[in-house]
């Protein structure tokens, strides 16, 4: 059960103290009958709200999926820097969302963002192995012994042991696709950096078995079609 205000203010797209106004003024029914009460409770798989002419349509969970641009933190606020929730349009946006994992600052490409916590964490879980694919762009050529090292584990400069990885590289030879399924700090720099290659540019082609879609522009932002929602959720366990 949900309460009436945040059922119409998240539902109608509109801010809490305008959904507040609303119900006190009249404007708002739950099963043919006016309610005044901003405190009512709604089951909103079963009641029917409107507002004004409109019926209501309250979604408890949302899923976005967002082509990061360069130069904006995956971070839910910053005092002095944007993140990625400021690029989220008004009507999608919600108090209680956050990026599913994270992209440097300069890394562009597939974000996920939603207010479902089981939902993200399931997917950041490191046994979970929730694949990863990135597009790079590197200072120097890959030689032909990285396939066979990234697939046998590397580890990092640290001491960390990662998981096997996937290498493809492209031509040109500076180029490069890389799946890991984990997640940890710089991870793809630290990897190239252990055969001194330095990383250009990278791009998250690819989050969980979902490819990034052509048509989402750097920045753009919205919400995942159920057919992308279960590509998701049914993501295969095993790198590919
Ligand atoms: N690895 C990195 O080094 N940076 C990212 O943003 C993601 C993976």
């Amino acid at each position: 059960m949900e309460r009436l205000d945040k059922i119409i203010s998240t539902g109608g797209g509109i801010s809490r103290s305008d959904a507040r106004k609303a119900v006190l003024k009249g404007r708002v029914s739950v099963n043919g009958k006016t309610v005044r009460d901003i405190a009512f409770k709604v089951d909103p798989t079963a009641d029917l709200v409107v507002l004004d002419d409109n019926k209501i349509c309250y979604k408890k969970y949302i899923y976005l999926i967002m082509n990061k641009p360069e130069g904006v933190l995956t971070a839910t606020e910053d005092k002095r820097q944007k993140t990625v929730l400021d690029l989220i349009p008004k009507e999608l946006y919600r108090k209680d969302l956050f990026p599913v994992g994270r992209l440097d600052k300069n890394t562009t490409g597939l974000l996920i963002i939603t207010n479902d916590g089981d939902f993200g964490h399931t997917l950041l879980s490191p046994n979970q192995k929730v694949p990863k694919k990135y597009f790079v762009t590197l200072d120097g050529e890959v030689g032909d012994d990285l396939p066979q090292k990234f697939a046998a584990g590397l580890t990092l400069a640290d001491g960390t042991k990662l998981a096997p990885a996937d290498i493809k590289i492209l031509n040109p030879k500076s180029t490069a696709l890389v799946t890991i399924t984990e997640g940890k700090y710089h991870q793809i720099k630290r990897m190239f950096g252990l055969f001194d290659l330095g990383v250009n540019a990278l791009e998250r082609v690819s989050f969980a078995g979902l490819d990034l879609p052509k048509d989402l522009l750097y920045g753009q932002v919205r919400e995942l079609t159920n057919c992308e929602h279960d590509i998701i959720k049914n993501a295969k366990k095993t790198l590919k």
